[in-house]
């Protein structure tokens, strides 16, 4: 008896493996989230994301001239904005001479035909460390996506391309999306994060742009009054197309590995493009894991950023992108 298939033939070497390969990962895969962070000649490592640096706008300036040579036309734009700037209405945010409108200007000088999206919630902001306001132990939801829509506005009108709202308030897209439109900014798109699930892979992130929800009374220690819950997927469904209907161009799922399922059945449901997040938490295992020589670096990275594209993203946030683009 024969097997009735041989389907190894099809593995049998290189030429062949790669020619059969169904995902292939290339440099327009990739956003590069960015921290920026004030003052001059700076460039702090986070500690809990190795290799990865808050940058002050001269190195921004630097950084942005390296990824466009390497080939990534995309950057994501985070700001760490010190204590005495933060309020409970994130009122820096909307300061059109504020770090975030400086950066974005920093890198359109640098790089003009660099796309830039910018994150747009309060959290950086704000002085409780939420993505709203804060009110009698609550997240005020109306009230945030007024002021979320004048961020985006500030950004706009700065030069970002995209707004990529994080915070997961009711009806912000719209919202959003009808401020920019009344101000005759058509061509500024909106980036979703659709479903966003109040996960604990965001860790490092919130260590990088000191950004946790303070621990003080009335105060939720968590995001989970807006953020989604893990355990649900219809849901999952449900925000993407609502934002779709609300006039998102593209939707965002985050995190990504553990999320894949979600990822697909997005990607499936919706006729937009599809972003996914490989966030911080994500970063920070694999590099802690191969700093003590657990996993190979390099091969996991790959294999991790293959596996969310084969789930069916069309491109991904991820801080490796320099890393993985020097190994195409
Ligand atoms: C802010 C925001 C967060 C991330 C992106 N935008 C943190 C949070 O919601 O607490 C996380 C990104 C990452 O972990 O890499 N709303």
């Amino acid at each position: 008896m024969y097997p009735l298939r041989r389907n190894r033939r099809l593995r049998t070497n290189p030429a062949i493996r790669h020619l059969v390969r169904e995902t292939l990962l290339t440099p327009s895969d990739f956003l590069v989230p960015l921290f920026v962070v004030e003052g001059k000649s700076t460039k702090e490592e986070i500690p809990s994301m190795p290799d990865y640096y808050r940058l002050s706008l001269d190195y921004l300036e630097k950084e942005v001239k390296e990824l466009w040579e390497l080939g990534l036309r995309a950057v994501l734009l985070f700001v760490k904005v010190s204590d005495d700037l933060k309020d409970n209405k994130g009122s820096e945010a909307v300061n059109d001479k504020g770090l975030m409108q400086l950066a974005i200007k920093t890198v359109k000088n640098a790089c003009p035909q660099m796309l830039v999206m910018t994150d747009v919630a309060l959290d950086p902001y704000s002085s409780f460390g939420h993505d709203g306001i804060v009110e009698d132990g609550r997240i005020l939801n109306d009230e945030s996506s007024e002021i979320l829509a004048e961020m985006s506005l500030s950004h706009a009108n700065a030069g970002a391309d995209f707004v990529a709202p994080s915070d997961m308030m009711d009806g912000r897209i719209r919202t959003i999306r009808e401020a920019l439109e009344d101000e005759g900014l058509t061509d500024t798109g909106i980036m979703a994060y659709s479903a966003k699930y109040a996960s604990a892979f965001y860790g490092p992130f919130r260590d990088a742009l000191d950004s946790a929800p303070v621990d003080q009374k009335d105060v939720p220690e968590n995001k989970n009054t807006y953020q989604m819950d893990p355990a649900n997927r219809m849901e999952a469904l449900k925000e993407t197309r609502m934002d779709v209907e609300e006039g998102a161009d593209i939707v965002m799922i985050k995190p990504g590995l553990c999320y894949l399922d979600i990822v697909r059945e997005i990607r499936d449901a919706v006729e937009v493009p599809v972003a996914v997040y490989q966030v911080s938490g994500e970063y920070a295992m694999l590099k802690a894991a191969s700093e003590k020589g657990w996993l190979d670096h390099d091969a996991v990275m790959m294999e991790q950023l293959t596996a969310i594209k084969r789930a069916g993203a069309n491109f991904i946030a991820s801080y490796f992108a320099k890393d993985a683009v020097r190994l195409m």
